[in-house]
């Protein structure tokens, strides 16, 4: 089952604390599915991924966050493995899927949330200190059900960062494909 250490955590920015709030329900769903549902609540889980993924990628831009490439490359990479995962469980790899589910990208999860999506939202702090009225971290999401929380002014300091022991950002661990897996 997935991790629920990242979901407790607060970023300080109530709009990320919210994508991450989704994309760990979504996990959750998928990882209690019947093996029936499984690929398609997969597949529903990755299009969160990717509007997390946009959403962040956006207000790095918007903010003009220093080295932001190495983040967005950190959501490519990811994203590209669990596509990748997704063609496989089609092809009857299931057990994959779940342990990707269940184990890996938990873990990817964590450190991830932990280290530069904590570092995107200090930046988005700062930023609405310097410049207040700055449209760049408004919530103009265009799947926004319900206005967002303003952006929040919680201190860094409250975080609960520190109650996390995150594990290395591994999505090459998923195993290769064997030339004995199985084919639709
Ligand atoms: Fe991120």
């Amino acid at each position: 089952m997935p991790s629920t250490c990242v979901a407790e955590m607060s970023s300080g920015v109530p709009m990320m604390d919210q994508l991450h709030h989704d994309i760990f329900e979504a996990l959750e769903k998928v990882s209690r599915s019947t093996d029936q549902a499984f690929s398609n609540e997969y597949r529903i889980f990755v299009a969160k991924m990717e509007y997390a993924f946009r959403r962040e990628d956006q207000w790095m831009e918007e903010i003009d966050l220093p080295a932001s490439n190495l983040h967005q490359e950190q959501h490519a990479r990811v994203l590209g493995a669990l596509h990748n995962v997704h063609s496989r469980v089609m092809d009857g790899e299931l057990r994959l899927g779940r342990e990707v589910v269940d184990h890996l990208l938990p873990q990817w999860l964590e450190f991830h949330i932990s280290t530069v999506d904590m570092a995107l939202a200090l930046a988005m702090q700062l930023a609405q200190t310097e410049t207040p009225h700055t449209p760049s971290i408004q919530d103009t999401s265009e799947t926004s059900q319900e206005a967002r929380p303003a952006l929040a002014t919680e201190p860094t300091s409250s975080r609960a960062v520190s109650s996390c022991r995150p594990s290395p950002p591994l999505p090459d661990r998923i195993p290769k494909r064997s030339p004995h897996a199985p084919h639709s």
